[in-house]
Order: structure tokens, then C-alpha cells, then sequence
């Protein structure tokens, strides 16, 4: 579904009364692991403040999430069993987990609690009801809780038990770090300070066309980065050699540079290209220009005359939205281009000069590895959502936020 009629408000922790209350809070939990520990806990320290609040107020906190993407049943490999340890050492309580989100093990857990404690519900998708979004699992859940907040935007594109059903079973408030992701993305699209610059990057047009259809009439300034760029180049018929591209989406390509033209939106593409003859670290890399591509060369990142190029258009930019990294940015040499924009990206939001706005699993990995992530004005940890809602699209587990605000 697009945007097409304005947003309806959604409700906020602000309008719920929870002193005494069993809240049901979904949040995502899907956090990488590794050996049994959690690998990054950017999403785990996002909800910390919302957890707390609600705990503040004096509410039992039960906490939903999934984990991975277990077949809809229960997977050792994919049990949240292993975050309640590393949840409460973050927010400095004791927090309970049930081995079960449903059923008499699930209902002992929740009586067993007092006001202001926590209890980590097992992985829903551990039940096939949860993707189903079926109504008997949904109820099932109901029973746990009198409120449910929903504080997991990067789940927010799928209509779930969870993320979407719960919110017409009982009364339903967006959690705090969604709140802040729907108001940061909402006034983003909506109201941006203009010349707003996007860059795209990724391997694959054919999964961000929608992306840059929305985007095109949106901002002044679209940088096409990473594989998809490939596409674009050949589509001008340049040589791209080996490098990967979708030839099949040539004309689709040169549909969106000439709808660009007409919507003003200037597209920019790299004018200089990092080569190898393959993807390895230790692949004898040089940069040439984007008309000098040889047969046996794969374009693995841009060039240097490109990063200045962008550089620049940043310098008289005010606002920047970024989702996809230019290179094949997890293997070295081929990060440099990512980094250099980012690091001038992060440099021009210190000083006030600009906005920017990043995600996507990709993005938010490869701003990482900069080590500036912090410095944009706003990161989010959602990756799907994120590119849906840039999309233009309304995400089923906001809409059904903003329904229940009619309701209340
Ligand atoms: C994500 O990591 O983007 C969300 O947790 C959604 O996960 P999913 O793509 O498995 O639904």
C-alpha cells in the first residue's frame, strides 16, 4: 500500500495509563549472535529507556519478540533464552524468561510477576500463528497482557500476530524508540530541509526500484552507489566488464535517469571506479575512470574523483538520506569510498550544516566500520521497514497503531 491520505496520529505512552497493568511490548530482538552471546546490541540498548519507563510507571513489563527465522516452530539455535541474561545486565534487573510466549507455562510466568518487573516471552515465530498473523495465536497472546505497546519499527513492515494483530485486541500505544523513528522519518519525508541528497547503494536495482521511483520525487539530489550502479553505467553503454549488473533492467535504468530529469532530481553516478580482477582482500586493486573499464575488471567501489564529487554536492546539502553502501565495503580496499563519504557526512552534522538519516542492515554495518555511526543526526536499526516506509509505503504494524488511536 503507498501514502496516498494524510497519517493519522498513533498513540503515544503519553496518552496510556499503566501503573499496575500487564503490558505486552513488542520489540525486536532479532539481534545477531555469536557462539551463544549477543554480537551487537544496538537494538537491545534502543529499547532500554522504553523498558524502564514503562517498569517506572509501575507496570508488569512482558516482553515479545522473534529471533532469527525459525519454521514455525521451536529451534534451539533461535531461542531468546540466551538475551534475558545480557537484557538484564543492560538495564540492571532481574529479567525472567518463559520458555513459551503462549499457554499455561507463559500465564504461570505473567501471575508469578510483581509491578515493575520483566519477563522475556520465547521467540514467537516458534508458533506458526505469529507470521500467520492468526487470530486464535494472536488471542492467545491477548490474554497475557491488558495493554500492548509496540516498540519494534524495523518489524513493523510485517503483519504479524505480534507486530500488527495484537493492536486490534487491546488498547495499543507505540513504544518510545518508535515513536521517535515514525517522528525522525515522518518529518524526513514530509518536511525536509531542502537540497536533500539520497544515496542508494546495494547490489540490485531490481530490489530498490520502488526506492527510487518514491525518491526521485522527493529529493534534488539521488547518488546511485554499490552494484546497482553497474546497471546504470551499462545502461549508458559503458563497459563494465565482469563487474555484477542486472542487463535485463538496462531500459528500466534509463527510464529512471529520464524520469529524473523531468522531476529535476539529479542523478549522480561514479565517474571513477575502483577495480580488481576479483572480490578478495589481497586482489591487486587499481582506480580508472568509468570509461576505461576492461574486459577482465570487476568495479568493486568508487573512485576518488567520485567521493570528491559527492563531497562537494554535501558541502550545500541539507539534508541526507542513505541507505546501501557504495563498494563491496566488508572486504578492504573496497570500504575506502563508503568511509570517505560518511566520514564527510558525519563532519558536515557536527557542525550543523547538515541532516542525515541512515539504515539499512548494510548501511548501518558500514557506518559502523567508519566508526561514525553516532555522528549522524539519526541511525536506524530498522532494515526492511526502513526501506518500505522510504518506499513510501505504510507498514502494517503502524497502521495498526494509528486505527487503534481512532479507537481510544
Ligand atoms: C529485521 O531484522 O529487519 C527485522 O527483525 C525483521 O526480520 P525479518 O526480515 O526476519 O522479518
Amino acid at each position: 500500500m503507498t501514502r496516498t491520505a494524510p497519517l493519522a496520529p498513533f498513540p503515544t505512552l503519553d496518552d496510556a495509563q499503566l501503573a499496575g497493568k500487564r503490558v505486552l511490548i513488542r520489540v525486536d530482538l532479532n539481534v545477531p549472535m555469536e557462539a551463544g552471546k549477543v554480537a551487537d546490541g544496538t537494538r537491545m540498548d534502543r529499547i532500554l529507556p522504553n523498558l524502564r519507563e514503562i517498569a517506572g510507571k509501575g507496570a508488569k513489563v512482558i516482553i515479545l519478540s522473534h529471533l532469527g527465522r525459525p519454521k514455525g516452530t521451536p529451534d534451539p539455535q533461535y531461542s531468546l533464552k540466551p538475551v534475558a541474561p545480557e537484557l538484564a545486565a543492560r538495564l540492571g534487573k532481574p529479567v525472567a524468561f518463559a520458555p513459551d510466549c503462549i499457554g499455561q507455562v507463559a500465564k504461570d510466568a505473567v501471575a508469578s510477576m510483581k509491578d515493575g518487573d520483566y519477563l522475556l516471552l520465547e521467540n514467537t515465530r516458534f508458533h506458526p500463528g505469529e507470521q500467520k498473523n492468526s487470530s486464535d495465536f494472536t488471542a492467545a497472546l491477548a490474554e497475557l497482557g491488558d495493554v500492548y505497546v509496540n516498540d519494534a519499527f524495523s518489524t513493523a513492515h510485517r503483519a504479524h500476530a505480534s507486530t500488527e494483530g495484537l493492536a486490534h485486541k487491546l488498547p495499543s500505544f507505540a513504544g518510545r524508540s518508535m515513536q521517535v523513528e515514525l517522528e525522525i522519518l515522518t518529518n524526513l519525508l514530509a518536511n525536509p530541509a531542502h537540497p536533500v541528497m539520497a544515496i542508494v547503494g546495494g547490489a540490485k536495482v531490481s530490489t530498490k526500484l520502488e526506492l527510487l521511483g518514491n525518491l526521485m520525487r522527493r529529493v534534488d539530489i539521488l547518488v546511485i552507489g554499490g552494484g546497482m550502479a553497474n546497471t546504470f553505467l551499462a545502461a549508458e553503454r559503458k563497459a563494465i566488464g565482469k563487474s555484477i549488473c542486472e542487463m535485463e533492467f538496462a531500459d528500466v535504468a534509463r527510464q529512471i535517469m529520464s524520469d529524473a530529469g523531468k522531476e529535476r532530481c539529479k542523478i549522480v553516478l561514479p565517474i571513477d571506479v575502483v577495480v580488481a580482477p576479483k572480490l578478495a582482500p589481497d586482489a591487486p586493486a587499481h582506480v580508472i575512470d568509468v570509461d576505461h573499464v576492461s574486459p577482465g575488471d570487476m568495479i568493486l567501489d568508487i573512485g576518488p574523483e567520485t567521493v570528491a564529487q559527492i563531497e562537494a554536492l554535501l558541502e550545500t546539502t541539507h539534508t541526507l538520506v542513505w541507505n546501501g553502501p557504495f563498494g563491496a565495503f566488508e572486504t578492504p580496499p573496497f570500504d575506502a569510498g563508503t568511509t570517505d563519504v560518511a566520514m564527510v557526512a558525519a563532519k558536515l552534522t557536527k557542525s550543523g550544516q547538515l541532516e542525515s538519516v541512515a539504515g539499512g542492515g548494510d548501511t548501518i554495518a558500514a557506518l559502523n566500520k567508519a566508526g561514525v555511526a553516532k555522528d549522524f543526526t539519526y541511525v536506524s536499526t530498522a532494515g526492511g521497514a526502513f526501506l518500505e516506509w522510504l518506499e513510501g509505503k505504510r507498514l502494517p504494524g503502524v497502521e495498526a497503531l494509528r486505527n487503534s488511536a481512532r479507537r481510544l
